[in-house]
């Protein structure tokens, strides 16, 4: 099976299956978690029993019966996924999928890992880097993917030129993401939460055909953004 093509600049270190960014100095590249690592073991609880319950007034069974239909058919292809954190994909995508993933919590990773061992991608790899710099090379991936992490990524517009970059020309991005619109809850959700209209214009503008899904889940929206470049 072919690796997942690097750029030929970026110098990685793998460490216990995960890859970490070196720069020019051979030094580690280091990202700073948005949960901190040390809690990293705590986050699927805090997502099951806090944050789907009281910020999103949605259902967690309900978020992965929607993914799994939305991905039912993709098979074969090459993924990458934006903000993987402990790895929740193997509860949705096929896992004769070709899998690269990427997050700024080498925590987050370490449990993602050990998810992705147990089930079986044809491959998958792990990257310790940031959404608005991925060490691939242009027009690698049939499918990006990124779930309830686009509110959080502060340089919007470097997310955007990695995944325009990244996809192969006809590529599909599938996002779920809390929209203002449907926060039924008082408490915060964190990150810049983007309204419907604005997502559509800001995929529109980047030469995506914005398509929300038909499911609803609390606060949360789904949607698929097919690139034409
Ligand atoms: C709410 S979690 C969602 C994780 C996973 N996608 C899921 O559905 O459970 C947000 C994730 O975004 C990651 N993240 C935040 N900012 C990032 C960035 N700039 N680049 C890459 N990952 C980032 C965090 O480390 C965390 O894993």
């Amino acid at each position: 099976m072919d690796k997942i093509k690097i750029k030929d600049s970026v110098k990685i270190s793998n460490k216990n299956g995960i890859n970490y960014l070196l720069d020019n100095n051979n030094k580690l590249i280091k990202n700073k978690p948005w949960i901190g690592d040390l809690f990293s073991f705590l986050y699927d609880r805090i997502m099951e029993k806090s944050v789907f319950p009281k910020k999103f007034n949605a259902s967690i069974e309900e978020h992965y019966k929607i993914l799994k239909k939305i991905f039912e058919d993709i098979s074969d292809k090459t993924i990458i996924e934006f903000a993987t954190g402990t790895g929740d994909a193997i509860k949705f995508l096929n896992k004769n999928n070709i899998y690269a993933g990427v997050d700024i919590s080498s925590g987050l990773l370490r449990l993602a890992k050990k998810k992705f061992d147990l089930y079986g991608f044809t491959s998958f790899e792990l990257y310790n880097a940031d959404a608005t710099e991925i060490p691939f090379q242009d027009n690698t991936f049939d499918i990006a993917i990124c779930n309830l992490s686009l509110n959080f990524f502060k340089n919007i517009e470097g997310f955007f030129s990695e995944l325009h970059r990244s996809l192969k020309p006809s590529g599909i991005f599938y996002c779920s993401v809390p929209i203002p619109e449907r926060k039924k809850s008082k408490a915060t959700i964190h990150g810049s939460l983007y309204k419907l209209d604005d997502l559509k214009k800001m995929f529109e503008n980047k030469n995506f055909r914005f398509e929300p899904c038909p499911y609803e889940n609390g606060a949360l929206l789904y949607f698929k953004a097919k690139l034409n470049k």
